[in-house]
């Protein structure tokens, strides 16, 4: 076969699988195949050498075109597939903007938030302004000043949190009652929302870490039965109708008088049930008329002002009001739990 036949023999080969290549990577293939170094021209040109002197020119320069013509079919072919690979990335990546759009899934807040909200809603309702103080504390704040001496049991290491000899994480809030009067003039109204720390047992009551909101009032003739309208108001306010309080005497080192305060039991209103063990009452806050030894140390003239103090325990109010029988499902996290508070 002569150079010619040889090299139209390539050109039929080009011309039918040009047209099957599907893409680039195909057409590089082929490429390969015709002009790489192991290619069908290539090895034409390899054969060069067996042919007579006479015969080489001519031969050499029917390959040089032939690698011409090729490698122009190549490129023009390369440009059509670019164009339709193009084309259909084009396609792919279209967005309908009519499609409606996925939605995120919403958060809600946490019981304990609404629960609070709801108590600040309250006070601030009646003039309490908000006030926020560290939960790292000094003893002096959560203990000294609040009237609990050295040696009262409430400071056992079994209950508080030490950090070193004169910084405890707060057991309660009502270190905020000092920090109050020690920066504010009466007539002081606060309440006090915030974290509290008891080296506590875990159960479906107690948890070491919970959070507490305290109140505090200071004025001139303020006297128990402010303390009680002022209960009596937020637990109407928060359960509505015909929910009241109960005043128990009680004792606190930081209050004198000091009562524990039950609410009618919000599930029978009174009646007697499983959640307030037959007695109508469901124990929510201890307060009393600040203790005048208090008021003298926070440098407030206890001839003058009288104040009363409450603390709420905020996970009781808020497995109250949402049915939670467990107080672990509250810093579980679970969403089948939070999810429905939506
Ligand atoms: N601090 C008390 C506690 O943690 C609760 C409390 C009782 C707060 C009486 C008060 C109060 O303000 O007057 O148990």
């Amino acid at each position: 076969m002569g150079m010619k036949e040889k090299i139209a023999e390539i050109h039929q080969l080009m011309a039918t699988e040009l047209g099957k290549t599907d893409g680039t990577q195909a057409l590089e293939n082929l490429r390969v195949k015709v002009l790489g170094k192991k290619g069908e021209l290539t090895a034409l040109l390899r054969g060069m050498g067996q042919l007579s002197p006479e015969e080489r020119p001519a031969a050499g320069q029917l390959i040089n075109e032939a690698r011409e013509k090729f490698t122009a079919m190549l490129d023009s072919r390369l440009q059509e597939l670019k164009a339709l690979e193009r084309e259909a990335a084009l396609k792919k990546e279209t967005i309908d903007v009519t499609q409606p759009a996925p939605q995120p899934e919403m958060g809600s807040e946490h019981p304990l938030t609404l629960a609070l909200h709801e108590l600040v809603d309250c006070f601030t309702g009646m003039g309490f302004e908000v006030m926020e103080g560290p939960e790292v504390e000094l003893d002096h704040y959560n203990f000294e000043l609040m009237n609990i001496p050295k040696n009262h049991p409430a400071r056992d290491a079994q209950d508080t949190f030490y950090i070193d000899d004169n910084i405890v994480l707060r057991t309660h809030t009502s270190p905020m009652q000092a920090r109050a009067m020690l920066t504010k003039k009466p007539p002081i109204r606060i309440i006090c929302p915030g974290r509290v720390y008891r080296a506590d047992e875990v159960d479906a009551t107690h948890s070491p870490v919970f959070h507490q909101m305290e109140g505090l009032v200071i004025d001139k003739d303020v006297n128990m039965a402010d303390l009680r309208g002022t209960l009596n108001a937020f637990a109407e306010r928060l359960y509505g109708k015909g929910i009241t309080t109960r005043f128990r005497p009680s004792f606190f080192p930081f209050t004198e008088p000091s009562a524990e305060v039950d609410l009618t039991c919000v599930s029978c209103h009174g009646k007697g049930c499983r959640i307030c063990k037959g007695t109508g009452w469901i124990e929510v806050l201890g307060c009393g008329m600040v203790n005048p030894k208090v008021l003298e140390m926070c440098g407030i003239d206890s001839t003058v002002y009288s104040g009363f103090a409450f603390g709420i325990g905020l996970e009781r109010i808020a497995m109250q009001r949402y049915s939670v029988p467990d107080m672990r499902l509250l810093y579980e996290g679970d969403m089948r739990f939070l999810g429905q508070f939506k």
